[in-house]
């Protein structure tokens, strides 16, 4: 009997957690699954049915994307992609993605987005890479903020995080709107993550952003060297930016200071004494991005420039830039595939190494040169939600 595609019920969740867990390497436990379960939409997933087992899971989250110059579009978070090892490489994790992308579509969201266990996978169905993820360490002790610059004193306060989530989902809100590649997130995320983070996360909030953390003792026999993890830091104005930054370096008993979620440009080092106290520990690849609706993306965001160009993808030609985005026939200044157009939806890939990597074609280095100006967004896309 062939393997079946459909849509889960409720029934089929505790089998669609396991085959996560068993792929992911993390089985949840039911108290920990009930605070997943709110963000979950059914009727957005997929399962594979071999018979009466389940084998293969896969689902997307509705949240909005923000674009470059603030716009913000309609997305399809890719989640949950799993297929047990028994029936891998057999085509399931394709129907399934036809699938998701189907309905994805049919919702009216111009973007899938997804965030990559692997390098490898997603290219060929579409997805290219639009940000990327940095990893850094701070040596506390040795970071000390401009003599010239002051913080705003009582400008941050701590609060219980399961207290008010109100309060970090309005400073989300509006923070993230301020850098293309963040997320929106629904109440109900803002709980899970909260919960997820339990009693030991701290919560220091400003009037335009917060910053969330989590300390780890180290007493290291009186000499003490705690971690502290930086879940995130939003901040919607470089005043809050700095003031959550002195912040976060001002708590004792903290040796290192470690994020994965700061993005490529953040003007942090530039606020400290010695910029080279932050310490860039990884660059990855961060959001990728499958761009369904071509004008509805592509027309929505800002150019670096009041130009436009020609970019053929997968043999359709657009006019692509300050005008807006239009299907055209004339002569294309660049062409590539679905994945490399969408690499150029950010602004945080510049087409110049897209062409020396050899996955954009130019028509000369003239087009290169006007498409550097054109796409490149300022500030760069990041994406601080794991999905
Ligand atoms: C990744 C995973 C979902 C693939 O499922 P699958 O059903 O075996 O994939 P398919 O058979 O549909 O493969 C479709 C295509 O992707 C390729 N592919 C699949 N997994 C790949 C991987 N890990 N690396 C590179 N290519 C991969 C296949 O070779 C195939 O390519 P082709 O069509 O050009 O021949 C499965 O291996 C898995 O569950 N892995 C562990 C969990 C995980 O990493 N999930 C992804 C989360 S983002």
């Amino acid at each position: 009997m062939g393997i079946e595609i459909r849509t889960p019920t409720e029934d089929d969740v505790a089998a669609m957690v396991r085959i996560a867990g068993i792929a992911f390497g993390t089985m949840w436990k039911p108290e920990e699954f009930e605070r997943v379960r709110p963000t979950i939409e059914l009727d957005r997933f997929r399962i594979a049915v071999d018979g009466t087992e389940v084998v293969g899971v896969s689902g997307s989250f509705a949240f909005e994307t923000t674009l470059p110059g603030g716009a913000s579009l309609p997305t399809g978070g890719v989640t949950w992609v799993a297929v047990l090892v028994t029936h891998r490489r057999q085509g399931i994790l394709r129907r399934m993605l036809d699938e998701l992308h189907d309905d994805i579509d049919a919702r009216g969201e111009p973007l899938a987005a997804l965030t990559a266990s692997e390098g490898s996978i997603y290219e060929r169905f579409g997805y290219g890479i639009a940000s990327h993820d940095r990893s850094i360490e701070i040596d506390r002790r040795r970071a000390r903020l401009r003599a010239d610059l002051r913080p705003r004193p009582g400008s941050v306060h701590l609060i219980e995080g399961d207290g008010r989530p109100d309060v970090l989902a309005d400073r989300w809100e509006r923070g993230r709107r301020t850098r293309p590649g963040e997320i929106s997130r629904s109440d109900a995320w803002h709980r899970r993550l909260i919960a997820e983070r339990g009693d030991s996360a701290v919560y220091a909030v400003h009037d335009h952003g917060y910053a969330a953390w989590k300390l780890t003792e180290h007493w290291n026999e009186g000499l003490p060297q705690h971690e502290l993890r930086l879940y995130e830091l939003i901040a919607a104005t470089p005043e809050a930016h700095l003031d959550l930054w002195a912040t976060v370096l001002a708590v004792d008993l903290v040796g290192p200071i470690r994020s994965g979620n700061v993005p490529l440009d953040d003007p942090l080092p530039y606020l400290l004494d010695d910029h080279r106290v932050v310490r860039t520990t990884s660059v990855n690849d961060g959001l990728w991005l499958n761009v369904r609706d071509v004008p509805a993306c592509f027309g929505a965001r800002t150019y670096g420039t009041d130009d436009d160009m020609v970019v053929e993808a997968d043999g359709v030609r657009w006019r692509v830039g300050s005008s807006g985005c239009t299907k055209v026939r004339s002569r294309p200044d660049l062409v590539g595939d679905g994945a490399s157009l969408s690499s150029l939806l950010l602004g945080g890939v510049r087409p110049s190494a897209l062409v020396a990597g050899r996955r954009l074609e130019a028509r000369s280095s003239e087009a290169v040169r006007r498409a550097d100006a054109l796409f490149t967004a300022s500030p760069l896309p990041h994406n601080q939600t794991g999905f």
